[in-house]
């Protein structure tokens, strides 16, 4: 009786829009997150530990290209956004989202400790009739093993007492057409009143809800999404470097192979895999494979591969300088694009800093250009103090190579070919330039 009053009073105030909502880790996921409940009239409270970024919010900046300022300083204005990083307001919000990081640890092993944090503030504030959902990609297995038995710990029964369900955020930075609202959320609840709960939140904000039957089911399709990219990637790279030995272009392949109108999905070979769920989120999976006696081949295979190709880039560049009667030692080499991917202003686990790596242990002096990433901070395995070199024409000049490492749309290759002595193309952007054909390697 208890449990369907407060199933129901919390889908009522949802739909009436009189829910608080609570957003933990307000970083690439979370705040667009944040950003998005607003924008339906909904009342959010963030939560970051970083103090800057609470109160670069407070001031009504962002610190994430794809949120432009004025969309947080109207937010904060209306007063439909508060940000904290005091945690015993956790006991405010009706509903709280964790966007909390999910990094591995050097020996390639789930780090567990923000969500073990967050399940932790969590716990001692926890009140009835709250609702949890864990957003942050992790093993299938998580929200039950991990999270349940710590917030049940309090007392409460969930389903009963408070929900808990998981959904996987599918955010994909950059990605115009499909912003937060428009890509469809997957939700496995602990119970089927925690599902209905979670599933009745995102309704308001998001076009298509898909419920599945449970937390592990959702936790194992976010993982699915990102091996089946990570074999794609790995089995196109491998592709591009057998193509390349055969003196065949792989690009003009796969564009050939992609007018099969069933059947084929075209993946693209580039510098090396990178970003923060793709490089990672796999090996979450291979750890829990263990406890099952199972070893994922797969994941392990692609991983291998595409943890080579950084490798065979730096080959080719030394190749390339070798036929212009030069040595990859003191040439100065400009990596042109450190961000992970196209028009991101995020170069975490970018490949570009396993190439750059690469490069300076052979002795290149290296210079970059990145118009979306002024200054490259300490990142997790490698630290360059490098700033963004303006581009312009003399330094393409007085370069010995370019490495073009991500494909911004805002840069003018055909203006960087013309100029510069020797480009080495990771992306295909010189793509039908035949004009400069003998200084362009791809790779
Ligand atoms: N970025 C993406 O494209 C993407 C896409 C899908 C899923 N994910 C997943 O979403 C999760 C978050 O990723 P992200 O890219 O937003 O990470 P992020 O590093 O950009 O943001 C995480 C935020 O959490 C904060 N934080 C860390 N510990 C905290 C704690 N204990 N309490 C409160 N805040 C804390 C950090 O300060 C940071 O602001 C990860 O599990 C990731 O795998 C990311």
């Amino acid at each position: 009786m208890q449990r369907v009053m407060l199933v129901d009073q919390l889908i009522k105030k949802i739909a009436e829009k009189k829910v608080d909502i609570g957003v933990i880790g307000l970083g690439y996921v979370g705040l667009p997150l944040v950003v998005r409940f607003c924008e339906e009239g909904f009342r959010m409270l963030g939560f970051d530990v970083d103090s800057k970024k609470v109160a670069l919010l407070k001031r009504g900046k962002s610190y994430l290209k794809s949120i432009p300022s004025h969309q947080i300083s109207n937010v904060i204005r209306s007063g439909l956004l508060d940000v904290t990083d005091d945690f015993s307001r956790l006991s405010e919000p009706d509903c709280i989202l964790i966007c909390v990081p999910t990094p591995l640890t050097e020996k390639m092993e789930p780090d567990l400790q923000y969500i073990e944090r967050t399940t932790e503030d969590i716990r001692k504030h926890l009140r009835k009739g709250q609702l949890i959902v864990l957003e942050s990609t992790s093993y299938p297995g998580t929200t039950e093993e991990l999270v349940l038995p710590r917030l049940e710990s309090t007392g409460f029964k969930v389903g009963r007492d408070f929900f808990l369900a998981f959904s996987p955020e599918r955010e994909d930075p950059g990605n115009k057409r499909f912003t937060t609202g428009k890509i469809p959320k997957v939700v496995g609840g602990v119970t089927a009143a925690c599902r209905e709960v979670a599933a009745a939140l995102y309704q308001q904000v998001i076009e298509k809800v898909v419920p599945v039957s449970s937390p592990r089911a959702a936790e194992l399709t976010k993982l699915l999404e990102n091996i089946y990219r990570s074999v794609n990637i790995a089995l196109v790279n491998e592709l591009k470097m057998l193509a390349d030995r055969m003196g065949i272009d792989i690009w003009e392949v796969i564009e050939a192979a992609s007018t099969k109108p069933f059947g084929f999905s075209p993946f693209y070979p580039g510098p090396g895999m990178g970003g923060h769920c793709i490089p990672i989120d796999p090996f979450y999976l291979s750890w829990k494979a263990r406890e099952y006696d199972f070893t994922t081949r797969f994941i392990f295979l692609a991983g291998e591969i595409n943890v080579h190709v950084p490798y065979y880039v730096v080959a080719k560049i030394q190749d390339a300088l070798n036929g212009m009667g030069k040595s990859t030692k003191g040439a100065k080499i400009l990596i042109l694009g450190v961000a992970y991917k196209r028009d991101v202003d995020d170069a975490r686990e970018s490949p570009a800093l396993a190439i750059m790596n690469l490069l300076k242990k052979k002795g290149a002096s290296l210079l970059y250009h990145d118009p979306y990433i002024p200054s490259l901070p300490r990142f997790r395995k490698y630290h360059f103090p490098l700033k963004s070199s303006p581009l312009t024409e003399n330094l393409l000049r007085e370069v010995d190579a370019v490495v073009v490492v991500t494909d911004h749309r805002s840069i003018d290759y055909p203006w960087v070919v013309k100029h510069a002595p020797l480009i080495i193309d990771t992306r295909n952007v010189t793509k039908g330039m035949k004009r400069w054909e003998k200084k362009i390697v791809k790779a």
